[in-house]
């Protein structure tokens, strides 16, 4: 039977972004039918089965309820462009690694075959949706795409960032704190953006939903992900300072976002920020500047990355410098693999960096994470001498150090007695995000080093920390 829908809801891109967003969509809006289209044929395959190609907390459960009734994924590309009304391009757009802006521009590739294949595809009118974080001005590039050569098919082009986090994506899109759809002001570009108004008010509260024109909308993005990043490589900068002086991060965040002003959010010191859009973002809207001659404006926001790059390198070389100066042959485990907890994403992880430069001082490492094994196996392929365990007892088994790269809750709750009797001594705890019960980790016998606190050693240190 051919069920009638209200609406065709097409998404281009079943990535982290494209597969929750849509099935969110599809859970919310039963009367719609949502498609998720992706040229990654493995990609559609895991959708459609038992085990999904991304962890998110929740994510299965609503797409187990709306698969095959409203939520379906697909290869077929060209028709659920044919037979859709609205369209969601959710495709990525990674940093380019070639030609004029390599390292720093957007690189656009996939976003403009995407356009030119809508375009070739379309007999109807469609709302073009951009949900992909795309520099300011893409939307007018994609309009002058699409209506190139076509007659009598009109499109509208929206811009609808998405800002969920990874490991909370599904709370994220059922709760967003806002929607935002960028639009033009014709009274076409105004019905289009009435309409995508109505899909999300099926679940976020009118007053959450914010319109402003394209140009603001693209920009918020990317401003918005340079402000998070900024605030963690703020507090991460006073983390030097705070190790230098015997004050304690965690001390100086709470007083500091104790202002109503500031509040107390992303003031986290870590190991630096990972995942796939902070640096990407930060890099984009530096060359933003830098393209439209503002080079001061664009040097600011370089910083960030710079305090980020310092914070990983940092991190080694306080392990180096502990360790007596050489880390060679020393079996060093890594507790979490993950940019973030509850995720198994590593892109952009912090602790690869790590791991190669470890690597690089000769150490042999063990790695453990309870979802990001397979993706640390890819991303370190290159390197030799690496166990991947999945218990993190076993994983610190006869190691000289542990060194937590991820917050798991599960890290917190360890026996950590247990871990050190199995430990090499003197057995060394380096925790890179500051979760771990310092006063008992030393008690133990280990020897505690944390960011931007004075470490717990039972020798004496050599006064260059990093
Ligand atoms: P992703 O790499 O996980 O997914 C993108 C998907 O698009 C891939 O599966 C790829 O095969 C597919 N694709 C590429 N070109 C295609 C084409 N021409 N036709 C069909 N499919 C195509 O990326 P992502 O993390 O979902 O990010 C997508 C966009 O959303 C990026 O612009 C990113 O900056 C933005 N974003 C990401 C997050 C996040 O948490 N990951 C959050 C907010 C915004
Ligand atoms: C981030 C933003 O939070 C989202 O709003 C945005 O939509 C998304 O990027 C995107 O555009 O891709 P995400 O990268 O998934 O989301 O996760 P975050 O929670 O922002 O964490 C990013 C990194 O910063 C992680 O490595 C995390 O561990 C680190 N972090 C975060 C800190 O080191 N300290 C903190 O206080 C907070």
């Amino acid at each position: 039977m051919n069920q009638i829908f209200e609406k065709k809801i097409l998404c281009i891109g079943a990535g982290y972004v494209g597969g929750p967003t849509m099935a969110v969509i599809a859970h919310r809006c039963p009367g719609h039918k949502v498609t998720v289209v992706d040229v990654n044929p493995d990609r559609i395959r895991q959708w459609s089965s038992d085990s999904l190609p991304i962890y998110e907390p929740g994510l299965k459960e609503i797409v187990m309820e709306a698969r095959g009734r409203n939520l379906f994924f697909s290869t077929d590309i060209e028709a659920g462009i044919r037979e859709s009304d609205i369209i969601f391009v959710s495709v990525n757009t990674p940093t380019k690694t070639y030609g004029a802006g390599a390292g720093m521009a957007p690189d656009l590739q996939y976003w403009e075959k995407t356009a030119r294949q809508i375009r070739e595809n379309s007999d109807s009118s469609k709302i073009i949706v951009e949900k992909s974080t795309l520099p300011v001005k893409t939307a007018e590039a994609m309009e002058r795409i699409l209506t190139s050569n076509r007659n009598g098919v009109h499109f509208d082009v929206l811009s609808n960032p998405e800002f969920l986090a990874e490991g909370t994506a599904i709370r994220d899109l059922e709760n967003p704190d806002r929607v935002l759809i960028g639009s033009r002001e014709t009274p076409s570009g105004l019905r289009a953006r009435d309409e995508l108004c109505r899909i999300y008010a099926n679940w976020v509260p009118k007053e959450k939903i914010i319109s402003s024109s394209i140009w603001s909308s693209e920009l918020s993005k990317l401003v918005s992900n340079a402000f998070l990043a900024q605030r963690i490589s703020s507090i991460n900068s006073i983390s030097a300072l705070c190790e230098k002086t015997n004050a304690n991060v965690s001390e100086v965040a709470r007083a500091v976002g104790m202002d109503s002003r500031l509040g107390n959010k992303f003031l986290n010191a870590s190991i630096g920020f990972g995942g796939s859009c902070f640096k990407k973002d930060v890099l984009h809207l530096v060359y933003l500047c830098t393209y439209y001659g503002l080079e001061t404006v664009g040097r600011y926001w370089e910083g960030v990355i710079e305090i980020n790059e310092y914070q990983k390198e940092r991190f080694v070389l306080n392990m180096l410098n502990s360790m007596f100066n050489t880390l060679t042959d020393k079996k060093i485990c890594l507790f979490g693999f993950a940019f973030k907890a509850d995720t198994g994403d590593t892109r952009e992880s912090a602790a690869i960096y790590i791991a190669e430069r470890l690597a690089e001082e000769r150490a042999r490492l063990v790695i453990t994470d309870p979802e990001a094994l397979e993706n640390a196996k890819d991303d370190l392929k290159g390197l030799e001498d690496i166990s991947y365990i999945v218990d993190p007892y076993e994983a610190a088994d006869g190691c000289d150090a542990v060194a937590v790269m991820t917050e798991w809750d599960v890290y917190r709750r360890l026996d950590y007695k247990k871990i050190y009797d199995r430990m090499k001594k003197p057995a060394f705890i380096f925790d890179g995000r500051n979760i771990l019960d310092y006063g008992r980790l030393f008690e133990i016998g280990f020897n505690v080093f944390s960011i931007g606190r004075p470490a717990l050693t039972h020798f004496e240190l050599s006064p260059s920390r990093h």
